[in-house]
């Protein structure tokens, strides 16, 4: 019988986030350093057939509806396709995405649609490959619009786009990008840049906020908020372009968060379950799997963890401090 993993403010966790591993072949300014982090260990890795049975326990005993695979990079998965075949055979079964740089994804989105996956999201910041490099660190540029072309074509749709504009860099872009992503059918989503970064460099004074955002598209586009009741727990608040139905998404996740409408709970790929992107705590069910946990035991952990959950990410308190794990290691 399936219980839910509800919190103290009556918010229910329909979708679990699964990091596949903290590795990343790029390295974003906003989110690590240029000689990367320290990895985890191989041995501290859930191993395929131990997340197979946490997305199983999730969707069997948690109520758990919607699987998104996140990293790191969860291309660098060498069992990612057999990961999504065996959750897709789940029932009842989940929705299943993936959220990627999209490196490979031009050699993988036709077998992870034959798996079972239903849709991508791919981080795309620049149409300039060499404003690329200046913020990725790397010269992969052409790999990620080759990714998203194959995504297309697989039927991964629809197909995200999500772009973190960073001050002076890329944030002159915000028009052309939407311009291109819609011209290509994809759904644009700005994201507000969030203090989640190794590096612990964030400003909220260089933030690029969602109201500049929204200001800059205006000059060039029409928007319309999309109608009343449609964003229901998703974390983009949604726009109509030139009266619809193209849109574009803003992800304020600083200056407007959607904590209250939270429907998340996440499982990091060293086997912690986290209630919330910017907790401080987290649950170790990796030592209940290889302690021999039987799968209620398993489920009531995470529903234990998921109670837990604070009421908002805490960004607006003075004494706010990041998590310890950078956002490359929670899964976005
Ligand atoms: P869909 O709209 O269903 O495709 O999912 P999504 O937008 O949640 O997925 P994605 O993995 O593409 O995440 C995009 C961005 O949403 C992330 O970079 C985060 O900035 C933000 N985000 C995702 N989950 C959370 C969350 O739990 N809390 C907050 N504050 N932001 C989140
Ligand atoms: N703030 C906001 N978004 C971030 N991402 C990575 N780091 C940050 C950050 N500090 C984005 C990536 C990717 C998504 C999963 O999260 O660009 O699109
Ligand atoms: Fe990799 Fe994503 Fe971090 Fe960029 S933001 S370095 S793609 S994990």
């Amino acid at each position: 019988m399936t219980s839910a993993l509800i919190d103290t403010y009556d918010r229910v966790a329909t979708d679990l986030r699964v990091s596949l591993t903290d590795r990343c072949n790029l390295r974003c300014t906003y989110c690590m350093p240029e000689e990367g982090l320290q990895w985890l260990a191989k041995p501290d890795l859930l191993t395929d057939d131990e997340i197979v049975r946490m997305v199983r326990i999730a969707v069997t005993e948690l109520g758990v509806r919607e699987v998104r695979f996140t990293g790191g990079e969860p291309l660098l998965r060498p069992g990612l396709v057999g990961i999504v075949e065996r959750c897709a055979a789940l029932l009842p079964r989940p929705r299943l995405s993936l959220t990627t740089n999209g490196i490979g994804l031009r050699r993988t989105a036709a077998a992870l649609r034959d798996a079972g996956l239903d849709r991508v999201n791919v981080s795309l910041d620049t149409l300039r490959p060499e404003v690329f490099h200046t913020l990725t660190r790397r010269d992969r540029h052409h790999d990620v619009i080759a990714g998203l072309d194959a995504a297309a074509a697989a039927g991964l749709t629809p197909v995200k786009i999500n772009t973190v504009l960073m001050r002076g860099v890329n944030d002159d872009e915000a028009p052309d990008l939407l311009r291109w992503a819609l011209d290509h059918g994809y759904e644009l989503r700005f994201i507000e840049q969030m203090p989640l970064d190794a590096q612990h460099g964030w400003q909220r004074t260089d933030m690029v906020t969602a109201e500049e955002i929204l200001t800059t598209l205006s000059a060039r586009f029409s928007l319309t908020p999309e109608s009343e009741g449609s964003r229901g727990s998703a974390p983009a608040e949604r726009w109509l372009v030139d009266g619809g139905p193209a849109r574009v998404g803003v992800i304020a996740s600083v200056t407007r968060p959607f904590c209250r409408a939270c429907d998340r709970t996440r499982l990091t790929a060293d086997g912690q379950v986290r209630n919330c992107l910017f907790a401080r705590e987290e649950s170790d069910l990796r030592g209940a799997l290889r302690s021999g946990a039987a799968d209620a035991e398993v489920a009531a952990l995470w529903r234990t963890a998921m109670w837990g959950k604070k009421a908002g990410s805490g960004l607006d308190d003075p004494a706010f401090l990041q998590p310890e794990r950078p956002m490359s290691a929670i899964g976005g």
